[in-house]
């Protein structure tokens, strides 16, 4: 059998934040999941720093640069203030995501044909700053020849569309979108671009889309956070019950 191609896993933290952001305090800390899940095997932490900072904070992207081991996936919108960050704080990677409804395809990957004057510049400020750069894009040949067009290394192929209609059975859509990933991912990599995969992944998505052997990296996060909840829940639930127990033996002694 040939030796397997490397596929690395990256993990996506963001909606850790997204619960201690519901309560404003520090747990639970997105900065602590990252290195549980390095040591339960993740080639990288991806973190998203949106312009509305719902989420993942400057502090966490400063808190993860210094404590993690594995190389840091800064996604972020295309913007001179994240660059800024992006240019200051030197992650391994930026990722180019959108998030205004102007800087996406119908598709919902970044409109980087469409945008290319804006982006050159941003790209080649990044590139100059030995950060990797990915733009995250709809599996389209027009997306992926800009992409390659504004000197990107790195495209990550938006999966959220194929993701959708496979989870709503929709075996015509689910077709379809998937013709357009391999597709999308044979030209890319015959144009010589790394190629990663991201968006609404599930275990099993996450497998189908591991047979392709032009896929580099997966990252995943909403479902593996989610998931998290019941792998973890009744150990935690079990360690509470033992606290409570232990305050109560107080009483007795
Ligand atoms: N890749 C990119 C570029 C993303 O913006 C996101 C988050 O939306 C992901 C991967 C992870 O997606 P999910 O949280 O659905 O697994």
């Amino acid at each position: 059998m040939p030796a397997a191609l490397p596929l690395r896993l990256g993990v996506n933290i963001d909606h850790v934040a997204t619960i201690r952001n519901a309560r404003g305090g520090r747990h639970p800390d997105p900065v602590r999941a990252a290195m549980l899940a390095i040591e339960a095997g993740a080639d990288g932490i991806t973190a998203h720093l949106r312009e509305d900072r719902r989420h993942i904070t400057d502090d966490d992207i400063a808190r993860l640069k210094a404590g993690l081991t594995k190389p840091l996936n800064l996604e972020m919108a295309a913007t001179d203030e994240m660059v800024g960050i992006a240019v200051r704080t030197r992650p391994h990677a930026a990722c180019l995501v959108p998030e205004r409804r102007a800087e996406r395809t119908t598709e919902g990957g970044l409109d980087v044909a469409g945008q290319r004057a804006e982006l050159k510049p941003r790209i080649a400020r990044l590139r100059e700053a030995g950060i990797r750069v990915s733009l995250f894009i709809a599996p389209e040949p027009i997306q992926i020849e800009a992409a390659v067009a504004l000197g990107a290394p790195v495209i990550e192929i938006h999966t959220g569309a194929w993701c959708h209609a496979l989870l709503d059975g929709d075996k015509a859509a689910a077709e379809r979108e998937w013709q357009r990933i391999r597709t999308g991912a044979t030209l890319a990599r015959g144009l010589g671009l790394e190629v990663h995969a991201g968006h609404g992944l599930d275990y099993a998505s996450a497998e189908l889309i591991s047979a392709l052997p032009e896929i580099f990296e997966l990252n995943i996060g909403h479902f593996l956070i989610g998931e998290a909840v019941f792998t973890g829940l009744a150990q935690t639930v079990q360690a509470m019950r033992a606290a409570m127990d232990r305050g109560r033996a107080r009483l007795a002694g």
